[in-house]
């Protein structure tokens, strides 16, 4: 399917094009915070599985915009271009090393919130792929 088709077809492809969201998925991320407010008050938040950052730009929006003192932690296996007000660390989530990288960040405390978008590469076989979700999961738990 070529670029124009998929345009045409995605709006909120095109509206993150527009709007220079990194993916899409920023829509996700908004409207679950328009409709539950789940970034009101947050100050200290953490972003597992980032990149390309479109989640951490709405943090970015959302909690740094407000506050030039809250903390923010990014990490995703691929780097990521830089986001203002935004720890950005690289590395693997499932591993103990990663986890307490990003827990040091937060110097002691406890951060408010933990977001996670994580999905592995996708192999095509139906039990791999789905172990390797569940285990980006449980990742995202131990480290929250
Ligand atoms: C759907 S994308 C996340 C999109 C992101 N929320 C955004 O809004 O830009 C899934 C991400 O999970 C990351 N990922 C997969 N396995 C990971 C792991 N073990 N540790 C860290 N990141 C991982 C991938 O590198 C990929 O960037």
């Amino acid at each position: 399917m070529g670029k124009t088709s998929r345009d045409k077809r995605d709006i909120y492809y095109r509206l993150a094009k527009e709007n220079k969201w990194r993916a899409r998925s920023a829509f996700k991320l908004m409207q679950i915070d328009d409709e539950f407010q789940i970034l009101k008050g947050v100050r200290r938040a953490v972003d597992l599985c980032a990149a390309p950052g479109s989640w951490s730009q709405v943090l970015s929006k959302r909690i740094y915009e407000e506050d030039n003192e809250s903390k923010i932690v990014a990490i995703d296996l691929q780097p990521m271009s830089p986001i203002p007000g935004v720890i950005q660390l690289q590395g693997d989530i499932t591993s103990m090393d990663t986890a307490n990288k990003v827990i040091e960040h937060f110097s002691g405390e406890k951060a408010d919130i933990v977001i996670c978008d994580g999905a592995p590469d996708v192999t095509g076989i139906h039990s791999l792929d789905e172990y390797m979700q569940a285990e980006l999961i449980l990742a995202a738990f131990n480290i929250t």
